[in-house]
């Protein structure tokens, strides 16, 4: 696209929390899609390594961490300085997303972050068990906020690629799937509406499905975890407990698998770490392929959005839904060494930038499984060369997560009044609208793949033949 269109403006000022590999790559797409104040935008991050780039763009950076004891005082004559909605995004680590989103909803600004993150500790507090850090429970917080404080200016939770973009491809997938199978009406407008369309395609389960096959020039060195996006954010959330959108098709639990007392009860959790955690899945490039069960948010909310419920408020509906990651192969190598060393991290953190990528595709979707078409995958496969000529400062998982942050920020701006929301909450049209020229190809492609194929091999297998959809069937327990 040569013509790049402005999406709106920003009449108060910007202030960007965290300057890694998301924030880097979201500063030109602010600048490219938005009117706004240069001189009232700000970047806050206790690491100076890339303030370079701020000098170049001509963006103040302020060098400190945003913390528990200095947020408001920090942050609010920022974004409040000369007037106007101001727009904080929140692209940082160890910040809590609910203190902030609450805060800036108390000063009228606009608000947006890609994750529920809690402040510094929470990932690796001993002294809490595995439900309190779940991700469930750092959902549930951002849940509470909506129901203390209903309405009010628009804060947008979640919305990077995924969680984030994955909701707007659930929903264009399970279209598609119901217009193929020839039962799709009208487009459903609400919430009962889409839950009432999943249970009608007969959709069991649904896997975040994503492989990326990002090369580095340079082999992993011993001792450096590698990845294609934070090593901080991957590690916290891989060492937190598997987590999963628990179906109601399901026959079968994990020994070790766990439910939530209080809350929506859309999930489940297993005593163990979802980075160490494999499952069976299937992306067009690979074929059928292991992938990681590494909680995240958009497995609970997506399983919590789809639900229908009896007229006693039961589940009578609910898809199977998780992440299925095979992230870049460094990563894998950085994985298995961590975890050879009993969850020990690597001294050294190191994300792969755009220039040090030989080739590769972050080949992100969700595949809807155990229709009448048995499965279906969407979603897009942004190569690295792509993402070099659509904008600076990111590899193509980057562009994924930094586009959605683009177009959750342009439906805030054209939907001021609606609270907090999640993706799933959204316009997906809209926002898919605002994020495809980033995506690359964004394709949809049918496949005859079950987690039964292949199977039992040379060794006996408790397995359920009766249904390959089961994830009695899908998670690999050997
Ligand atoms: N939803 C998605 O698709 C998605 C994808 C990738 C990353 N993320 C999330 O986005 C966030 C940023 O990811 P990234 O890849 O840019 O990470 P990164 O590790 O590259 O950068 C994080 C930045 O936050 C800064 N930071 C740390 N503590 C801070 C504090 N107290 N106050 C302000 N800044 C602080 C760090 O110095 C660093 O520059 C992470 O929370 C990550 O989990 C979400």
């Amino acid at each position: 696209m040569t013509h790049w269109p402005v999406h709106g403006e920003i009449t108060g000022p910007i202030v960007m929390i965290g300057f890694g590999s998301i924030g880097k790559g979201t500063l030109p797409l602010i600048e490219r899609h938005f009117k706004f104040d240069k001189a009232r935008m700000v970047v806050i991050d206790p690491e100076d390594k890339d303030a370079a780039i701020l000098k170049k763009h001509g963006v103040r950076f302020i060098q400190e961490a945003v913390t528990k004891a200095n947020y408001r005082d920090l942050l609010r004559p920022l974004l409040t300085a000369g007037g106007g909605q101001g727009f904080c995004v929140n692209l940082s680590v160890d910040t809590s997303s609910v203190d902030i989103m609450e805060f800036c909803r108390e000063i009228g600004c606009f608000y947006i972050d890609t994750v529920a993150e809690p402040w510094a500790g929470f990932y690796f507090d001993a002294s809490k068990g595995p439900a309190e850090r779940s991700n469930y429970q750092l959902r549930e917080a951002v849940l509470a906020a909506r129901r203390r404080n209903p309405g009010g200016v628009t804060a947008v939770s979640c919305c990077g690629a995924n969680p984030g973009m994955v909701s707007w491809f659930v929903k264009q997938a399970l279209v598609n799937v119901a217009t193929d199978l020839g039962i799709a009406g009208e487009i459903p407008t609400s919430k009962d509406g889409w839950a009432a369309l999943m249970q009608k395609t007969g959709v069991k389960g649904i896997h975040i499905a994503e492989r990326d096959t990002q090369r580095s020039k340079n082999p992993k060195p011993p001792g450096v975890f590698v990845n294609t996006w934070s090593v901080e954010g991957f590690v916290s959330e891989g060492l937190q407990p598997a987590e999963l959108g628990w179906g109601t098709h399901e026959t079968w639990m994990p020994a070790n698998a766990r439910m939530h007392e209080t809350g929506c009860g859309a999930a489940i959790y297993l005593l163990q770490p979802g980075a160490n955690t494999r499952v069976r899945s299937w992306c067009p490039t690979p074929g059928a392929q292991y992938g990681f069960l590494v909680t995240h948010n958009e497995a609970i909310s997506i399983a919590d959005y789809f639900t229908v419920r009896d007229s006693a408020g039961q589940a009578a509906y609910r898809p199977t839904c998780h992440y299925a990651y095979h992230p870049a192969n460094d990563a894998v190598l950085s994985l298995h060494e961590m975890f050879g060393a009993a969850g020990r991290k690597q001294e050294t953190n190191h994300i792969l930038d755009e220039h040090e990528i030989v080739d590769g595709i972050d080949e992100l979707g969700v595949l809807l499984y155990g229709h009448g078409k048995n499965a279906y995958w969407y979603g897009s496969q942004l190569s690295i060369e792509e993402t070099r000529e659509l904008c600076p400062y990111q590899n193509a998982t980057g562009m994924q997560v930094s586009s959605a942050v683009l177009a959750g920020m342009v439906w805030a701006l054209e939907n001021p009044d609606r609270g907090i929301v999640e993706a799933d909450d959204m316009d997906y049209k809209r926002c898919l609208e605002v994020q495809v020229p980033y995506l690359g190809p964004v394709i949809g492609r049918y496949t005859d793949w079950t987690p039964l194929q292949g199977r039992p091999g040379f060794f006996p297998e408790d397995i359920d033949q009766n249904d390959p959809w089961q994830f009695r069937n899908i998670l690999v327990r050997d």
